[in-house]
């Protein structure tokens, strides 16, 4: 049979038109940061399936000092690295819509608010401390459809065989973030669980580590003029959970501080800490800090609203202001830049570090796909896209 050349995809490049900003001042005007509100919450069970229920919230216990964060590691059942689809979201986002739109009653409707931009609470942390990236830089996929921004992660299929082939050492280390987690939460408020006695060799080990659980909270919150839905991971509540992300807690690992670079070293850390709490409400973080083998030696507890303080005129200081003048710079540039007449045009748009921000559009085709056996348009699932696109 004759062989089908593969489909070109059209590229049309748009370069990026605005500043970088100065790290050396803070901008003349920052743009207000609503306090987020949550809309949901949802759980990923152990076979990573979404449920709408609590089962994987966890409440807060303290850690036992000198805890082995190895503690099982041969145990640890690992989620595959996978492209970071906003599937989950966006299945919550129309839940929400619809209680908003209960189906029996007609005229006690409340209206739906236009959102500007939707998108994982990780990306949103991405493009707010770029300024300070001087390392990583991103790549998102974007697309407009009627009004709604929708931004993804990409990930090049070499990225992300590089991310699921970590060295032994990268995912040792990965672990030991997990192993915190277990050893500070527990599945009972104000106490753990029994254990069993086969792992009394580990006092406070919360259960063996399955990545595939999470629990998730949807906010929404407003940079600047733009209405922004969230998602994001949360590990813990302190207390009790009152429905709100009060009492959220958000915990972290660090090697332990011994010399001045040291500190230097985590203060720069601390911005990225510091936005990935701020931007879903997360009032608390709790900082797990470790030796090199492993082992725990202290815990501290930081508000994040203090963080900022914290930092400022410090070797590895930085300024939030400067990262939310930017976020909104970066959002009013998708506004300017990307375009969409069908509302499937997907947009790629490259954050270079000290360099800036550029955008392409990929395809400016129906872009249907099937992918193990789920439609899509774009990167949206075809059922969501249906829904919208009206
Ligand atoms: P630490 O942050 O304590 O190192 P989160 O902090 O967002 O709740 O993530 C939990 C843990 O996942 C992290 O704990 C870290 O171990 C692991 N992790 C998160 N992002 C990662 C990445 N990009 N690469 C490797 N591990 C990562
Ligand atoms: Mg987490
Ligand atoms: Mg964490």
């Amino acid at each position: 049979p004759p062989s089908v050349p593969p489909p070109t995809k059209q590229r049309v490049s748009s370069v990026a038109s605005f500043s970088y900003p100065s790290l050396s001042s803070s901008p003349a005007k920052i743009p207000p940061f609503q306090r987020p509100a949550q809309l949901l919450t949802f759980s990923y069970n152990a076979e990573h399936v979404l449920e709408f229920n609590d089962s994987a919230m966890r409440y807060f216990v303290e850690p036992p000092r000198g805890a082995d964060l190895g503690f099982r590691y041969d145990k640890w059942i690992k989620r595959p690295e996978e492209r970071g689809r906003l599937d989950g979201l966006l299945t919550a986002w129309s839940k929400f819509k619809k209680s908003l739109r209960p189906s029996d009653s007609s005229c006690s409707t409340v209206s739906v608010p236009n959102i500007n931009v939707m998108t994982w609470r990780g990306i949103m942390t991405k493009i707010l401390v770029a300024p300070y990236d001087e390392m990583d830089g991103w790549e998102l996929n974007v697309m407009l459809v009627n009004g709604t921004f929708y931004l993804e992660e990409h990930l090049s299929n070499a990225k992300l065989k590089d991310k699921d082939a970590m060295t032994p050492r990268n995912r040792l280390q990965s672990y030991y973030g997990y192993a915190f987690e277990s050893y500070c939460t527990s599945s009972q408020p104000g106490g753990r669980e029994s254990r069993a006695s086969d792992l009394q060799d580990a006092p406070g080990w919360g259960g063996d580590v399955n990545t595939n659980v999470q629990w998730c909270s949807v906010v929404k919150t407003k940079l600047g003029d733009r209405r922004i839905v969230i998602g994001g991971e949360v590990d813990c509540v302190r207390d009790s959970y009152c429905g709100s992300t009060d009492n959220f807690v958000e915990l972290k690992t660090s090697l332990s501080i011994r010399n001045a670079s040291d500190e230097a070293r985590f203060e720069k850390k601390l911005l990225k800490f510091y936005f990935q709490s701020f931007l879903l409400g997360v009032p608390e973080i709790m900082v797990g800090f470790r030796k090199p083998n492993g082992q725990l030696t202290t815990v501290q507890s930081f508000r994040t609203v203090e963080i900022p303080r914290l930092v400022r005129g410090k070797p590895g200081k930085w300024d939030p202001s400067i990262c939310l003048e930017w976020g909104d710079r970066f959002l009013t540039f998708l506004q300017n830049t990307v375009q969409s007449s069908s509302g499937r045009e997907v947009w790629r748009v490259t954050f270079e570090p000290k360099v800036g921000v550029a955008a392409e559009m990929l395809s400016d085709v129906e872009v249907v796909d099937v992918v193990n056996g789920e439609e899509r348009v774009g990167f949206l699932p075809r059922w969501y896209w249906d829904e919208v696109s009206v």
